[in-house]
């Protein structure tokens, strides 16, 4: 039997593919229990902190909602709220907020800020997203893929776009670990780093998997059974490089013909949010000052895929309420 309670969901490193699919089953229980409007809060009385450096809408509202269906308090820091990092150690704040919370939850910077949380909290520790990794995230994207495909053994996920950040990162360890072939298709300094790579080619090895590098997106996309794909700008990046993520990126962006190049029931996946029309702020920005009308993807296909799509934002939420529930507490009657 799987049991996860008291460990830290840091990233899917250290995770086992059969502690992965653990997760992917307590999530599809949750989502059946919450469909059919049976309570399930065991969790009563726990206390979760959401540290929030950087923005977000599904993270938090999924962090909110599932901690809340559990039967959790949960309490929200902004990045201008509190004192973290600014008056008071990342060490000091984690000693702190141990002695209040269950868990914390945290989104912003770098990874060994987790790490630190982790080490000095004494409780569960979640990352929220980081600019190395975002595990929860693809928690809710492999249960999406199983969801549509029934198994995810021998899949294959192309990813276009900035493929050495977060998403990038995260989607090839998630893939590598569960047996789905990775691609990343990108400009070759877009690709991740090679010690994450070699790293993730020996799980894969293991797993059944393949992994492959290509700047040529026809070869990348070819038959692929999703076709995922991320910002061009992650947040917490300088206004500067857009110019150079435009002209780098666009050759990479998600068309119908890539649509039509993978296998013929593809899905379309985003973590969203998503600059596909001229709807938001920056996407307006962007088109006084470079002309385009969308960025990663087109709005045909963003709207055309859209169902996959909206199923995997709310699959957040499920996922999410499975990583908490797992670290929190054992014996889940799944
Ligand atoms: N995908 C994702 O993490 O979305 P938010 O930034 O809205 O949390
Ligand atoms: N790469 C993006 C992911 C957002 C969910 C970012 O870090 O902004």
């Amino acid at each position: 039997m799987v049991s996860l309670k008291g460990r830290n969901f840091l990233t899917l490193k250290d995770f086992t593919a059969e502690e992965i699919g653990y997760l992917l089953d307590l999530a599809a229980y949750f989502k059946k229990l919450k469909k059919e409007h049976v309570l399930h809060d065991r969790l009563k009385g726990r206390n979760v902190a959401l540290i929030f450096e950087k923005t977000s809408t599904r993270t938090r509202c999924s962090f909110e909602v599932a901690a809340h269906d559990l039967g959790m308090a949960s309490t929200y820091l902004d990045p201008k709220s509190s004192q973290i990092g600014k008056k008071e150690s990342i060490e000091d704040t984690a000693k702190v907020l141990g002695r209040m919370f269950d868990g914390i939850e945290y989104r912003g910077y770098g990874q060994e800020i987790v790490e630190t949380l982790s080490k000095y909290s004494g409780v569960p520790v979640w990352n929220g997203l980081t600019n190395e990794y975002h595990p929860t995230q693809i928690l809710a994207d492999m249960l999406t893929l199983r969801e549509y495909f029934g198994s995810l053994k021998g899949r294959t996920l192309a990813y276009m776009g900035d493929a050495r950040y977060n998403m990038g990162n995260s989607l090839m360890i998630g893939c590598a670990k569960l047996g789905l072939n990775f691609r990343a298709v990108a400009p070759a300094r877009y690709f991740p780093e090679p010690e994450l790579v070699d790293q993730c080619k020996k799980w894969a090895e293991e797993s059944g998997a393949d992994i492959l590098l290509t700047e040529d997106v026809s070869e990348g996309t070819k038959g692929a059974n999703a076709i995922y794909t991320d910002v061009w700008v992650s947040m917490g990046e300088p206004d500067e490089v857009w110019e150079e993520r435009i002209e780098d990126l666009t050759p990479y962006r998600v068309t119908m013909d890539v649509m039509k190049n993978a296998a013929d029931d593809a899905i379309f996946m985003h973590c969203l949010p998503s600059f596909h029309d001229l709807d938001t702020e920056i996407g307006r920005e962007i088109n006084k000052k470079y002309g385009l009308t969308c960025m990663e993807v087109t709005d045909e296909v963003f709207r055309a895929y859209d169902k996959p799509l909206f199923d995997e934002a709310e699959n957040r939420m499920h996922t999410i309420k499975a990583v908490m529930a797992a670290t929190l507490a054992d014996d889940w009657d799944i």
